[in-house]
């Protein structure tokens, strides 16, 4: 199986604070893999590693085959990733524009690909999130946690890339509304062919449409392997040091 992304003993943080300790990660093309663990364990800090936010002071970044290791944000985009950050988060606000509409804002980050694209990619999008193309009108500043989350997730999604990051995207969201997030995220797998790595604090629904899963603790690997055989006992298990 192709592999999309590979990280190799991944020594990682921010200046002098070291956060990430020998981490190992693979997503292979067409996966959902899991990334679980407790809060400040370095989930966000992995994600930010990929895509040049933390500072990554040994170990490799693989993408498709490209060494990636320490390259600028709107590099690794060209590559072929997007990453919807946790919201909020320490460096500022998401990249949505509040006095543009919806539909404006998917536009807006259609930049760089050929116009002719991005009306099908638009399509795309309204077929991933419904409710997107019913407020296509509507000013970004209006939108509800979960519309924004969905426009966010939308934005990342124009420019078909290879590699979802997703952090925590079905925080603060209702109950309901969190398991239509769980199904569009598979859609996004499924009808998109988009590989994705996923941050949940919601890990028995993440790990339902899991393909594999990892779990950090204090900035290492504490699991690696399939999501179904991670249950709710053996995760605590893992949360707590065991
Ligand atoms: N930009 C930053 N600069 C300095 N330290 C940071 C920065 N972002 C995070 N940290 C620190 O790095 C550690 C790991 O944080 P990180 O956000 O990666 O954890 P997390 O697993 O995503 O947690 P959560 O579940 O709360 O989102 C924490 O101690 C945090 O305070
Ligand atoms: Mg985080």
């Amino acid at each position: 199986m192709a592999e999309v992304l590979r990280i190799e003993r991944l020594e990682a943080g921010y200046g002098r604070f070291h956060v990430l300790f020998g981490v190992d990660l693979v997503v292979n093309a067409g996966e959902i893999v899991v990334l679980l663990g407790p809060n400040g364990a370095g989930k966000s800090t992995l994600l930010n590693s990929v895509v040049g936010m933390a500072d990554v002071y040994s170990g490799r970044v693989v993408l498709m085959g490209r060494d990636i290791t320490g390259k600028p944000p709107h590099e690794v985009t060209k590559f072929g990733v997007a990453y919807v950050m946790q919201s909020p988060n320490n460096f500022g606000t998401p990249n949505i524009f509040g006095e543009l509409t919806v539909y404006e804002n998917l536009v807006a980050a259609s930049a760089g690909i050929p116009r002719e694209e991005v009306p099908r990619r638009i399509e795309d999008v309204y077929g991933i999130f419904p409710k997107l193309r019913e407020l296509r009108d509507r000013k970004a500043k209006f939108l509800s946690g979960g519309e924004r989350q969905m426009l966010a997730i939308g934005m990342g999604l124009m420019k078909s890339p290879k590699l979802l990051l997703l952090d925590e995207p079905t925080a603060g969201l209702a109950p309901k509304l969190v398991s239509d997030f769980f199904i569009a995220i598979r859609d996004i797998r499924d009808k998109l062919g988009i590989s994705i790595l996923l941050v949940e604090q919601n890990a028995r629904k993440a790990l339902e449409i899991g393909d594999r899963a990892y779990v950090l603790v204090t900035g290492r690997i504490k699991y690696s392997g399939s999501a179904k055989a991670l249950d709710e006992e053996r995760l605590a298990e893992l949360f707590l040091g065991h």
